[in-house]
């Protein structure tokens, strides 16, 4: 199957760990088919020969950014304007097929079975069902769509500002016709309080369910919608502005800090999953590169991110809202500190050595 392929994105390192993540957990699950990652200019390159140490392909593209400030901020999210750089993996025609997936999703079993659907096949989007969420899809690469894509990009512009708001435009047929370009939403199941229908999710729960329901109905059911319950999940989705590697993880007690009461945290097994991945998979390869220490005690984000900042090309921080004091304290206190930004290891070390002095 060498002309079919995953592909992934990574505009910068932080984005580059979680394309790292998919990539082995794809490696894990036995793929058959080949891993492409299209970075930018702005992945350093002792991040891009890691990438190489996983994908097959690592191919540099140019940035294509919306700049779309207004349907942006919408959103809340004034980093998505780059996710418009999506669009070059229409450019890959050396595969007849590919299955485009974000970095920030990882798969949980082997899913090679989306090669046999067809363009534009992807899952319904939790925040407006009718919309597919563009974090997974099945496409086939075409020099033609993909001239057809950016005019249609520079003629009308995007709803959100992004590629989802595009790409449902320009695949608008998705919500009413075809149904087998509808995936179940196992294919990419949003791990955030966006997907907050737990009753579905833990319907895979037989012991919760046997109360409701008589054993042979239970059984009979669970193989009828084998597609439908969350144990089932194929493909997690960290959607949402804080993403995996932002969190801390503590290697010894095998879970991440901090967050349990955090009401985004839905799933913190699949955090844990992430992490565990990024431990024994990501991790041996950024050590074997100088990149991080290895550590007895585990893992400690603000030593990753320190060994992190000597080797990225510094990224030019997103326009991001103000942030209080007040609320950078919570979000702190709550393990979701701005690692790379204004709670760099950097500025903490400042601070404490104003104290010192
Ligand atoms: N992306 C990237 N750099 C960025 C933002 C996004 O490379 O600064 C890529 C990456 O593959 C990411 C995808 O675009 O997974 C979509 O963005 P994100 O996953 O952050 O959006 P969400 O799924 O949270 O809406
Ligand atoms: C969505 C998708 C993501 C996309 C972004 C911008 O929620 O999860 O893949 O890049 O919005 O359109
Ligand atoms: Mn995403």
């Amino acid at each position: 199957m060498a002309d079919q392929s995953f592909v992934t994105l990574a505009t910068n390192d932080s984005y580059v760990k979680g394309a790292l993540v998919l990539g082995s957990s794809l490696q894990q699950h036995r793929t058959t088919r080949k891993l492409t990652a299209l970075i930018t200019p702005q992945v350093s390159d002792i991040m891009r020969r890691i990438l190489e140490k996983v994908f097959d392909e690592v191919i540099l593209v140019n940035v294509l950014d919306s700049v779309d400030s207004a349907h942006l901020a919408l959103m809340k999210r004034p980093e998505l304007g780059v996710t418009l750089t999506k669009l070059h993996c229409w450019e890959l025609t050396q595969f007849s097929k590919c299955v485009f997936m974000d970095a920030d999703t990882m798969v949980l079993s082997n899913i090679d079975e989306l090669f046999e659907r067809e363009e534009l096949s992807a899952a319904p989007d939790p925040g407006w069902p009718d919309c597919f969420n563009s974090g997974v899809f099945v496409y086939q690469p075409s020099i033609e769509t993909y001239n057809q894509l950016l005019q249609f990009a520079a003629e009308k512009g995007s709803f959100d500002g992004a590629d989802q708001g595009l790409l449902n435009t320009f695949f608008s047929s998705w919500a009413t016709t075809d149904m087998s370009k509808h995936l179940p939403f196992i294919y990419n199941l949003s791990s955030t309080s966006v997907y907050s229908y737990l009753p579905a999710f833990k319907a895979s729960d037989c012991n919760g369910c046997s109360r409701l329901l008589s054993p042979e109905l239970w059984t009979s059911l669970r193989k009828d919608l084998s597609w439908l319950f969350g144990a089932n999940t194929k493909v997690v989705h960290f959607l949402g502005s804080t993403k995996p590697w932002n969190y801390t993880y503590d290697s010894r007690t095998k879970s991440i800090k901090g967050n349990m009461d955090d009401p985004k945290v839905v799933h913190p097994e699949f955090l844990n999953l992430w992490w565990d991945t990024y431990t024994a998979n990501v991790l041996p390869l950024l050590e074997h590169h100088g990149i991080v220490k290895e550590t007895t005690t585990g893992v400690n984000m603000a030593e990753v991110t320190e060994a992190m900042s000597h080797i990225s090309v510094s990224e030019p921080s997103p326009v991001l809202p103000t942030v209080s004091s007040e609320e950078r304290k919570e979000r702190w206190e709550q393990g979701q500190a701005d690692y790379m930004g204004v709670d760099s290891f950097d500025n903490i070390k400042k601070k404490l050595d104003t104290y010192l002095q």
